[in-house]
């Protein structure tokens, strides 16, 4: 909830001097200190704020004060600045109406500070974005830049403001700015060429000394030591607290952002240092023949550097400072000048070119600044212009005679406004407006600005009169005619009351202003008016070849001349003055009234004679009493309702109904005198402040009682919670805890019913168990006597057929079973015929059967074996089994050849293109072809042989040439001999008698011995004309070499060569192999 406050609260002294109680002077200079005292430099008078110069840091402009001032209404929170400008924004935004910030007060009072912190409260309020914070930066941004060259350091203030400034912030229809435009007001130019004593020059100056480069420096020809110019006071170049270099380069930043060219800035620049120069230019008397001093420039030095940087001939400069052309009904004449005119003319010139090169500065900033978008704008202006000026010790010139009269129209302006204010919220609150008296100070202004006989007037009349006109006859004439004036005084009045008046010298006049009673000094008054440069010497500056320079002297233009004097200063004033005040009447005006507090320019001290003169001057008190000539305060139904309501008991806590009714209601209750309040359309109406200090006094009493009650019902309220939550707690508490002592229970008795449960049904089980076996042999037991008595029973009825035939039956039911089994026993046997395995007998009868079975299987098994064989391999096996029938169990050699098979031809004579000649040479099939060992019949060594074997004959070869040797039909072959060992030897008996038997027998060896015997054997045996050939086997036989019948013996033991048998002739009878031992 959002806690309403009001200005009301915490308040030190009175937050509104309306409220103010008794009012007068002294009462409210007092308020003011109190509230200074305490740090709070704002104070109201209504809706105007009154602005104290601090001349300290506080810390009241953070980013948070602008959030806690931001839309909240005017009298909600202690008096601030920035109050004021949230109300003047939004009724800017949300009420579309134009409103301008009037700051006023004297020299050093804050109001340039003002005007800073407004701008920066809207800024920081006001909507954001790229393109808006760009318009923001560069609106605040313009401060800097006119801030150097327009302010200075003076007595008052050391970075006062020489010139008047009003600028228009516009901002579209959400509120966000579009841009702005500045008004400059009289710069005071005359501080160019001359500073009284303890002020010092423009800014700018000393700025660009410190701060500039060296090598800008040297590119404007002048030299970072102040002393070197004229136009530079020295006693006080440098400000404690100010940093001219810094500045420099913050304003050289700012004009960037602004949107200054580079070369722009070098321009400026350049005249800067035109203007110092222009300075330092002197000038010497040099006697003419006519008896008149003519002036010439001193040394020319500077006049060059100027010359150069402006690019201005020198002599045409030179001789505008010597010479001046006068232009009279078509005539043209030259005059000299004199060293005293000389001088004039140079100050005139530097004044003019900074002066006009400050309002470039302005037009140009206005440029870049302004509002882009061309839709309807809301206007935000603010005014901060020079307030009241009286020198006590100094004397007053033309300068504030401008500056007092602009206070004095705003002033007037200020009455006018307050008090159309005032009237337009009686009216529209229907109150009855009493008449408020106070002094208008229109008398005033039209002594000043009337056309016929005011000051301005005048002085315009003076200066454009011909003849001998200076400040003395300007007096004379103001003299004859504001005479009569009540406002005006002068000691040369034909009024006798001041011809003693030693307090107003013979050459001054005194003004009775609204803020009181200010001499002016008429010296300078008609030069100043008059504003006068020697054509010679703007058109000199037209010359130049320096851009800027050009267009800042128009009026040089050799083709623009002319001959009408140009506008006076005072003429020039009022109509910009005029139209200010226009602008001001049609926006709704916001005030804020600066004051300062002591002279010193320090924090902490409050002047009262100082503070009493400005609020006298200001009109401050004068003001209240306008502001609560009718009504003192004025507030909102609603407000009023809710900040008083707990003064009556119909209205508290609610008020039902109404506000205005409620109020009514209260203030009845409250037996305020009706006299006191008026009922408005919307807002109440308090005539007195005394009344409100009654009801705030009643309220503050009722606020305390109205704590307690809050105390006592929070108490309450705070113990009755934490009873009803301990209560609640412990409830919670109570029911867990239950909980858990139920389960405990719980799971014990489970735990004990789950045993016993175990216990009964085991004990049941086993019961059950005893039983059913206990029936089980019962029921075996039956079974069993049951089978024994049908037994007995069959028995003993069957007997007597039993007898005569069991035997039998028993008999061949036995030998059926012993049959059968035995069969089924013999199912276990393969079908390999190699499978020599056949079950055992059972029983000795079945010996014949068994060993004829065993027969009769291997037959048929055998025979199954061989009915799958083909042709060929059946010849194989025929022969394997002819080679087994004639070597079995007789030879050594044959176990070891039946695993071979018989291959015939070892020697590959068909395909071997060695034997292809042999080969054709055999008329037959070659059954058989093998290398072999001839055994010589002599020493018995062997030699390799071809043996071939076909059908009709075999055949020994030669192995190297295939030469057939010995070739011999096998008719003639009469047995073959081998022995019983498992050597190779065989040897081949021919008949005797026989063609082949020449030469002997054959005593061969070979390793397929069981092969050859056997083929040669099959050939006897197949065929039909011939005998089968006998095969001998016997370790010793006889075979016929030559002529000689030679045993040879096979011998077992260790031949000395290895392995193999070795054959010796041992003598003419005997030949011995030697064959290895098994
Ligand atoms: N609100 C403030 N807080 C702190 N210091 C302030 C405040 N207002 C003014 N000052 C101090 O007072 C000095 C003078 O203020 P400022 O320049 O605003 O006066 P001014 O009224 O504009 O004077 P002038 O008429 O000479 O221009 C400032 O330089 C600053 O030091
Ligand atoms: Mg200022």
């Amino acid at each position: 909830m959002e806690v309403k406050t009001s200005l009301l609260d915490n308040m030190i002294g009175v937050g509104d001097m309306v409220l103010l109680e008794p009012l007068n002077e002294d009462s409210f200079i007092m308020n003011l200190r109190n509230r200074f005292d305490h740090n709070e430099i704002y104070t109201y008078i209504g809706s105007v704020v009154i602005s104290m110069n601090p001349y300290r840091s506080l810390p009241i402009y953070t980013p948070q004060k602008v959030e806690e001032y931001r839309n909240r209404n005017f009298y909600e929170l202690s008096p601030h600045i920035y109050a004021l400008a949230d109300e003047a924004y939004r009724s800017l935004r949300d009420q579309d109406k134009d409103q301008c910030i009037l700051i006023t007060g004297e020299s050093g009072a804050g109001k340039t500070e003002a005007s800073k912190l407004v701008m920066s409260y809207v800024a920081a309020v006001c909507g954001k974005g790229q393109e808006v914070n760009k318009v923001k930066e560069q609106l605040l941004q313009s401060n800097p830049v006119l801030e150097a060259f327009g302010n200075a350091k003076t007595m008052r203030n050391d970075n006062s403001s020489r010139f008047g400034k009003y600028m228009d912030i516009e901002f579209d229809f959400k509120g966000d700015p579009l841009g702005g435009v500045i008004s400059n007001y009289l710069l005071e130019k005359s501080r160019v060429c001359k500073q009284p004593r303890g002020e010092r020059n423009f800014h700018i100056f000393y700025q660009l000394l410190s701060g500039a480069s060296d090598d800008t420096l040297m590119k404007l020809k002048l030299d970072r030591d102040f002393s070197k110019y004229n136009y530079l006071s020295l006693d006080s170049a440098n400000v404690n607290g100010l940093d001219d270099a810094a500045s420099f380069r913050t304003v050289r930043n700012a004009m960037q952002i602004v949107g200054f060219m580079e070369a722009e800035v070098q321009s400026v620049l350049e005249l800067v240092a035109a203007v110092l120069k222009l300075g330092n230019i002197e000038f010497k008397p040099e006697s003419r023949v006519n008896g008149f001093d003519e002036s010439r420039v001193k040394d020319k030095n500077d006049l060059k550097e100027m010359c150069e940087l402006l690019g201005i001939e020198q002599s045409v400069l030179e001789r505008a400072f010597s010479y001046r052309t006068v232009e009279a009904k078509m005539e043209k004449m030259s005059t000299t000048l004199n060293v005293a005119q000389a001088y004039y003319a140079r100050d005139a010139l530097a004044k003019n070119l900074y002066s006009r090169l400050f309002s470039w500065l302005v037009t140009r900033i206005n440029e870049s600044i302004k509002a882009q978008a061309k839709t309807r704008h809301k206007v935000m202006g603010v005014l901060d212009i020079y307030g009241f000026e009286i020198f006590e010790v100094r004397d007053n010139s033309f300068e504030q005679f401008i500056i007092n009269y602009c206070n004095e129209k705003l002033q007037q302006i200020f009455i006018e406004l307050t008090l159309r204010e005032e009237q337009e919220e009686y009216i529209r609150e229907d109150i009855e407006w009493t008449n408020i008296e106070y002094f208008n100070n229109a008398v005033i202004c039209d002594l000043i600005e009337n056309n016929q006989n005011g000051i301005l007037a005048m002085l315009d009349e003076e200066c454009l009169r011909p003849g001998t006109v200076t400040d003395d006859t300007f007096l004379d004439k103001l003299n004859t005619i504001c005479a009569e004036h009540q406002h005006f005084e002068s000691r040369l009045n034909k009024n006798s009351k001041f011809l003693t008046d030693h307090s107003l010298p013979h050459s001054c006049f005194r003004i009775q202003h609204y803020a009181g009673k200010v001499l002016y000094r008429v010296e300078g008054f008609v030069d100043k008016n008059n504003d006068l440069l020697y054509r010679d010497l703007s058109q000199a500056m037209y010359k130049a070849t320096h851009s800027l320079m050009r267009q800042l002297f128009p009026e040089g233009n050799p083709a623009k001349v002319n001959l009408k004097r140009p506008p006076t200063a005072g003429f020039q004033f009022k109509a910009s003055v005029g139209v200010l005040m226009k602008n001001l009447q049609t926006k709704n005006p916001n005030y804020i009234r600066c004051i300062k507090p002591n002279d010193k320019k320090v924090a902490h001290i409050f002047t009262d004679s100082l503070v009493c003169h400005q609020v006298r001057y200001l009109g401050l008190v004068e003001n209240v009493r306008v502001r609560r000539a009718g009504y003192a305060f004025r507030q909102p139904y609603e407000s009023c309702l809710e900040r008083y309501k707990m003064l009556c008991k119909k209205t508290w806590p609610h008020w039902r109904g109404p506000a205005r009714d409620g109020v009514e209601v209260l203030l009845t209750d409250c037996s305020v005198p009706t006299e006191e309040f008026a009922y408005g359309r919307s807002k109440i109406f308090i005539r007195n402040p005394r009344t409100l200090f009654t009801l705030e006094e009643r309220r503050r009493a009722c606020l305390e009682d109205l704590a307690t009650l809050i105390q006592k019902i929070y108490r309450g309220w705070k113990s009755r919670t934490h009873f009803l939550l301990l209560k609640k707690s412990q409830v919670v508490v109570a029911a867990w805890y239950r909980r858990y002592a139920q389960q405990n229970k719980y799971q014990k008795i489970k735990s004990a019913t789950l045993v016993m449960q175990s216990f009964i049904r085991g004990w049941k089980a086993r019961n059950i168990l005893r039983q059913l076996k206990y029936e089980k042999r019962c029921k075996e037991a039956v079974t069993t006597i049951a089978a024994y008595w049908h037994g007995t029973q069959v028995r003993r009825e069957y007997r007597k057929f039993f007898r005569a035939n069991a035997g039998k039956k028993i008999y061949d039911f036995t030998i059926q079973r012993i049959m059968q089994k035995y069969f089924l026993g013999l199912k276990t046997t393969t079908m390999s015929p190699m499978d020599n395995s056949w079950p055992a007998k059972p029983y000795g009868f079945l010996e014949g059967a068994h060993t004829q079975l065993r027969r009769i299987f291997h037959l048929w098994r055998c025979k199954k074996y061989r009915g799958q064989f083909t042709e060929e391999k059946k010849a194989v096996y025929e022969e394997k089994l002819e080679a087994s029938e004639i070597f079995k169990d007789k030879k050594a050699l044959y176990p070891s050849s039946v695993s071979q098979p018989f291959k015939g031809d070892y020697l590959e004579i068909q395909k071997n293109p060695k034997y292809q000649k042999l080969n054709s040479a055999m008329e037959e099939k070659v059954l058989l072809a093998d290398l072999v060992n001839k055994i010589n019949r002599a020493n018995g060594k062997g030699s390799p042989r071809l043996f071939l074997l076909t059908k009709s004959n075999f055949v020994l070869a030669d192995q190297k040439t295939g030469q057939v040797k010995a070739s011999v039909p096998l008719p003639d072959l009469a047995s073959v001999s081998v022995s019983t060992q498992s050597d190779g030897f065989f040897a081949l008996k021919l008949k005797e008698g026989s063609a082949s038997a020449s030469k002997g027998d054959f005593l061969l060896s070979s390793e397929h011995l069981i092969e050859i015997i056997t083929k040669l054997h099959r050939i006897g045996t197949t065929a039909a004309d011939r005998d089968q050939i006998n095969i001998d086997i016997s370790d010793e036989f006889l075979v016929q070499f030559k002529q000689d019948k030679v045993c040879v013996k096979f011998i077992q033991g260790g031949p000395k060569n290895g392995n193999s048998a070795a054959c010796k002739r041992k003598n003419n009878r005997l030949l011995e192999v030697s064959v290895p031992s098994p």
